[in-house]
C-alpha cells in the first residue's frame, strides 16, 4: 500500500500533496494513485484554467452545477456585502433573516406548484434526506404510521447520506455502504435505448415499465408507500431522458394510490432543460421540490425543500407537543448563501437565463445529434442544455464495450487534453454546459470534441 502513496509528482507540488492528504469524493482511489489529480486553479464565465495554464471548456458546470457560470461579479459583490452585514445567523428558535426569508419568498413564486413552506439546507443529498424525513413525520402526525415507503428508480441519482443514498439506484453508492435502507424501493428507470424490449415501441416500453410500478406498489400495499421521488431527467445515471408520456402515466398511478411525487429537480432545476423546471418540461405535477446546485450556481452551498401547505399545518401541533420539530442544520438559511442565492435567481429573471438555454440549447441539441453516425456511438440524447452520447462496441446490436476496457474514461482523457471537460458515466459522456454557454461556445466545446472522439476511434481500433 506504502508505495501507492509514492508518486511521479515534485514532493512539493500540490499533486503530491493531494495524493497525501484527501480522500476523494465520488473517485475510482485505485486509477487517482496511478494517474494523480487535475489541479484547478482559476476559472470565468465558462473557460477553466488548471494549474500548468491549461485552458478547457466547461462542459459539465462542474457537477452540474455552475448555471451563471464562473467569476459573476454580482454574486461576488452579493456575497461579500451580506458578508460584511451579517456573516452567520440560524432559522433554529424562530431567529430569522432577510435573505432566508426573501429567497424563499421568491422560490415559492418561481416553482410550478403550489408550494407552502421552504426549509434550506446546504445540499441536494440534505434535502433528499429532509424529503425522506418529512414524509415520515407528516404521516405520523396524520395518523397513518404504516405509509412510510419511499419508490426510487434504478440508475436514479439523489445523493450519498444514508437516506439519499439509499434513493439513489447505482451499486457503487450502495456496495460496502450496507444501502439501501428497508424503507427504499426501486422500480424500473425509463431508459428507451438500453433496456426496452427487442422491436418494443417507446409507448409499449412506458406501459410495460409503468405496470410494473404498478404491480410494486399493489404488491408493496399503497398504503405502505409515501412517496415516489424522480429526476425529471436523470442526470448521473446516464442522462436518461425519459419517453413522451412516461410521467403522465406514472403520475396517474401515484394518484389513484394517494402516493406523493417528491421532484428532485437538484439538475434540472433553473434553465436546464429550456424551462425554468423539468417540471414544466415534462408535465409533472410535484407534491414536494428538491432544489440544489443552479439555484445559487454553486458559488455557495444551499438546498431547499419546498413542501405545500397542507403537509406543513399539521407540523405546527405535533412539533407543540414533541417540544421542537427537530430537524435543522446549522447552516440551514445561511443568510451569505441565501444572498448568493437571491441574487442569482434574480439575475437569472433579469438576463433571460431561461430563454436564452432553450434557443442555445436548440443549437446544442443539434449537435449533438449530429454525432448519431459516428461509428463509436449508439444513441445521442439530451433537452435544453443536458445531453449525452453513448458509446457501444456495435452499432446494430447496441453491444457494449467491455467495462474494464474503459473506452469512456480514455474518451473523457482525450477531452481533457483536447481541452474539454465532460463526464464518463461509463461508456456515456455527459454534457451540461453553463446556462450563459452562446452558440459559438457550443460550437467550440463539439469541435474539441469531435477530436477526442476520432482519437478514442484510432484507439479503439
Ligand atoms: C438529481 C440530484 N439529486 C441530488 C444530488 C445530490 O446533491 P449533492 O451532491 O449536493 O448532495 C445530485 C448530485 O449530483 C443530483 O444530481
Amino acid at each position: 500500500m506504502a508505495d501507492l502513496l509514492h508518486n511521479q509528482f515534485p514532493p512539493d507540488s500540490l499533486e503530491a500533496k493531494d495524493l497525501e492528504h484527501l480522500l476523494h469524493p465520488t473517485t475510482n482511489l485505485q486509477q487517482h494513485h496511478e494517474v494523480g489529480p487535475v489541479v484547478h486553479e482559476r476559472a470565468q464565465g465558462v473557460y477553466l484554467w488548471d494549474n500548468h495554464g491549461k485552458q478547457y471548456i466547461e462542459g459539465m458546470s462542474g457537477l452540474w452545477c455552475t448555471a451563471l457560470g464562473y467569476g459573476e461579479r454580482e454574486l461576488v459583490e452579493a456575497a461579500t456585502e451580506q458578508l460584511e452585514k451579517l456573516s452567520y445567523s440560524q432559522l433554529f428558535g424562530g431567529k430569522t433573516n432577510e435573505p432566508s426569508i426573501l429567497l424563499a419568498e421568491k422560490l415559492k413564486a418561481m416553482v410550478p406548484f403550489d408550494a407552502g413552506r421552504v426549509f434550506f439546507g446546504l445540499s441536494g443529498s440534505d434535502a433528499n434526506d429532509t424529503q425522506i424525513k418529512l414524509m415520515w413525520y407528516y404521516n405520523n402526525a396524520i395518523g397513518r404510521p404504516e405509509k412510510k415507503k419511499i419508490i426510487s428508480r434504478t440508475r436514479g441519482y439523489h445523493g450519498v447520506t444514508i437516506g439519499s443514498g439509499s434513493l439513489t439506484g447505482l451499486a457503487p453508492f450502495h456496495k460496502h455502504f450496507d444501502l439501501p435502507i428497508p424503507e427504499v424501493l426501486h422500480t424500473d428507470c425509463p431508459y428507451y435505448y438500453r433496456e426496452a424490449a427487442e422491436a418494443e415501441t417507446e409507448q409499449d416500453f412506458v406501459d410495460r415499465i409503468v405496470d410494473n410500478l404498478e404491480q410494486l406498489i399493489v404488491r408493496e400495499g399503497p398504503e405502505t408507500i409515501a412517496a415516489f421521488i424522480a429526476e425529471p431527467v436523470m442526470g448521473a445515471g446516464g442522462v436518461i431522458v425519459p419517453p413522451p408520456g412516461y410521467f403522465q402515466k406514472v403520475q396517474a398511478l401515484l394518484v389513484k394510490y394517494d402516493i406523493f411525487f417528491i421532484d428532485d429537480e437538484v439538475i434540472c432545476g433553473f434553465g436546464r432543460t429550456g424551462r425554468a423546471f423539468g417540471a414544466e418540461t415534462f408535465d409533472i405535477e410535484p407534491t414536494t421540490m428538491s432544489l440544489a446546485k443552479a439555484v445559487s450556481s454553486a458559488y455557495l452551498p444551499l438546498s431547499a425543500v419546498l413542501i405545500p401547505e397542507f403537509m406543513y399545518e399539521p407540523f405546527i401541533a405535533v412539533s407543540g407537543e414533541i417540544g421542537t420539530f427537530g430537524h435543522g442544520f446549522t447552516y440551514s438559511g445561511h443568510p451569505v448563501c441565501a444572498a448568493v442565492a437571491l441574487r442569482n435567481v434574480e439575475l437569472m429573471e433579469e438576463r433571460n437565463i431561461f430563454e436564452h438555454a432553450a434557443t442555445v440549447g436548440e443549437v446544442f441539441q443539434q449537435r449533438l445529434r449530429g454525432f448519431a453516425d459516428h461509428p463509436l456511438v449508439g444513441d445521442t440524447r439530451g433537452v435544453g442544455l443536458i445531453g449525452a452520447v453513448e458509446l457501444v462496441s456495435d452499432k446494430e446490436t447496441k453491444a457494449s464495450f467491455d467495462a474494464a476496457k474503459g473506452v469512456g474514461a480514455y474518451l473523457m482523457n482525450r477531452c481533457e487534453a483536447n481541452g474539454v471537460i465532460l463526464r464518463a458515466l461509463g461508456d456515456t459522456l455527459a454534457f451540461c454546459p453553463p446556462l450563459i454557454i452562446s452558440e459559438d461556445q457550443v460550437d467550440e466545446l463539439f469541435t474539441r470534441f469531435a477530436t477526442a472522439l476520432n482519437e478514442t476511434l484510432q484507439w479503439v481500433r
